[in-house]
């Protein structure tokens, strides 16, 4: 899977590139990933950027010309243009759903804002599809682009060393709840010991009371991905 990263601040992404999963991902070729510097396309004669916004207000604008020279020379890039989302406060909310479906993409390319955001006629001639990571408000769409490409890495055969260690994960496919407590060595730990249907060996037994925590750990934390999965079970 091809991750193309458009943004004003490649920097930011070298040392999370490094981290020992991804590293490995991009090692064994399941996985590459391909920051852009937008700033390469202003090609006023002061290779600016962003700019004052028409009509006035605080904040600079990011300016149409690098962003849609940009993404489209790197749509070029590739066998094909693959999925243009825009990392927005605006957008879908991401979920877990989200992150399977964007899991079955050969590839997507991540437009990182800045500053008051883009100018308008970005989203009027490239249309992009806006996502957002949550009801709060980032300096930039880097930090939610990493989520993005953090979250469905996950989910490639391969990326994980055992194959069914992102089943179990809170809010998977088949398991829309939250994951169960986990324990493991020293049974007792200041005077705490991991519960007795864990060492017992009976699978079914342990697979019982996995369940039963997840079902009250949801209940108690997370009341709404219960009435969230019934009415998905209604659709
Ligand atoms: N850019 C700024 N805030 C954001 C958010 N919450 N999600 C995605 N991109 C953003």
């Amino acid at each position: 899977m091809r991750f193309d990263v458009l943004t004003l601040f490649p920097e930011i992404f070298s040392s999370y590139l490094g981290q020992s999963l991804l590293a490995k991902a991009i090692e064994g070729n399941l996985v590459e990933v391909h920051p852009h510097d937008m700033r390469k396309w202003a090609n006023d004669k002061h290779n600016r950027v962003d700019d004052r916004p028409f009509g006035g207000g605080a904040g600079m604008v990011i300016r149409a010309e690098p962003v849609v020279e940009c993404v489209e020379a790197v749509q070029r890039e590739g066998s094909h243009p693959g999925r243009l989302i825009m990392l927005s406060p605006q957008g879908r909310r991401l979920d877990q759903r989200l992150v399977e479906e964007l899991s079955q993409e050969s590839r997507l390319l991540l437009l990182c804002g800045r500053y008051e955001g883009f100018d308008q006629r970005v989203s009027d001639l490239l249309q992009p599809e806006e996502i957002s990571i949550g009801d709060y408000v980032l300096n930039g769409g880097e930090v939610a682009a990493m989520a993005i490409i953090d979250a469905v890495i996950r989910l490639i055969p391969g990326v994980l060393g055992d194959e069914t260690s992102s089943v179990d994960d809170s809010f998977s496919s088949g398991n829309r709840l939250l994951e169960f407590p986990q324990y493991t060595r020293p049974r007792v730990y200041r005077g705490l010991a991991a519960p007795d249907v864990l060492l017992s060996g009976d699978h079914a037994q342990i697979a019982a009371w996995r369940k039963q925590q997840s079902i009250e750990r949801t209940k108690r934390r997370r009341a709404d991905l219960l009435d969230r999965d019934v009415e998905s079970e209604d659709e």
